[in-house]
């Protein structure tokens, strides 16, 4: 698992331009166009969101639970739909930001969160947080298939019978390449060098090989519904966002004056955050990754 060192180097340490280019309680993944990119970001996420409510049942009176909820975008969402939400992060800046926004967060491990300690929910969405659940190291030790196992025992053990979970995840994807060619000394501009990059960016994590491997770690205590891909949709988000990140502003240059010693410093730190090329996209549209937008609905207890 990307474990909080980690997460705080993907999340923590952009804390500020995040909030800064894309505002406060911003989403940061995939937003749903459904195609038509005369939508504004704000707008595609907005949909994102009611897409959710309405496959998991997000309304008033009711409790749902958002398992690495980020800077609380959908948490607001379920506040304002009168519901009630919980959320857990590993970054502590996230989980400070949320909660100067009054949301209810903690930072747990969502794949550890049980009944006995967070009560049971109505609904569970995660977004974006899938991906880091499995590290390459755990990958290599055989533990992809245990770790997605348990997380969805977990989550089933939170849910009535019937109960939905929303899970929005990238995938490793059809034009996947060996694993053992990926390198960041691979030619520049080859697939093995953009997931290289990839690694880079987001260190500690590892992604599902594709939504068989998902369904079927779930089969045991939920039902799949629905497995959507947004993988253009996700290009295009990547797309608003670069430009959003780009868009000058004395504050953001403050911020990254005090990152200049780390970009001087750290070769992880200047491949991740300094290499020009988003690796997301072009790793989507050369199909090395695909992206998933899937629903379940908790089987009765075995
Ligand atoms: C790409 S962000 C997505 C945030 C949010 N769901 C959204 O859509 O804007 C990934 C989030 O997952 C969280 N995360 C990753 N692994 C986690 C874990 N094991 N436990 C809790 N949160 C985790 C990160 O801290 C971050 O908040």
């Amino acid at each position: 698992m990307a474990d909080r060192n980690d997460l705080d180097f993907t999340y923590s340490l952009i804390d500020r331009i995040f909030r800064l280019s894309l505002g406060e309680l911003a989403d940061f993944s995939g937003a749903k166009y459904d195609g038509d990119f005369s939508l504004t970001l704000e707008q595609a996420q907005r949909r994102k969101h009611e897409y959710v409510a309405e496959q998991i049942g997000i309304e008033a009176g009711r409790t749902v639970l958002d398992l690495g909820c980020g800077w609380g975008p959908l948490l607001n969402y379920v506040r304002e739909r009168g519901a009630s939400g919980v959320g857990v992060t590993l970054s502590s800046a996230q989980a400070a930001a949320c909660r100067r926004h009054g949301l209810d967060v903690r930072i747990e491990d969502a794949r550890k969160v049980t009944r006995r300690e967070f009560g049971g929910f109505d609904a569970v969405a995660s977004l974006g947080a899938f991906e880091h659940f499995v590290s390459p190291t755990d990958y290599y030790a055989g533990r992809q298939e245990q770790i997605y196992r348990d997380l969805f025992a977990n989550i089933r053990g939170l849910l009535p019978e019937g109960g939905r979970l929303y899970l929005q995840t990238m995938s490793f994807g059809r034009n996947m390449i060996p694993f053992e060619q990926v390198s960041i000394d691979a030619p520049r501009d080859s697939d093995a060098w953009y997931l290289a990059l990839m690694m880079y960016q987001f260190p500690g994590s590892w992604l599902p090989n594709g939504g068989e491997q998902i369904a079927a770690a779930a089969a045991p205590h939920f039902r799949l519904v629905s497995d959507v891909s947004g993988r253009l949709d996700y290009i295009e988000t990547i797309k608003q966002w670069r430009e959003r990140f780009a868009q000058p502003s004395w504050r953001k240059t403050l911020v990254k004056a005090q990152l200049v010693p780390r970009y001087l410093t750290s070769r992880d730190f200047r491949l991740a955050f300094t290499s020009g090329v988003s690796a997301n996209s072009v790793c989507f549209e050369r199909e090395l990754m695909d992206h998933h937008r899937m629903v379940f609905e908790a089987l009765p207890a075995a």
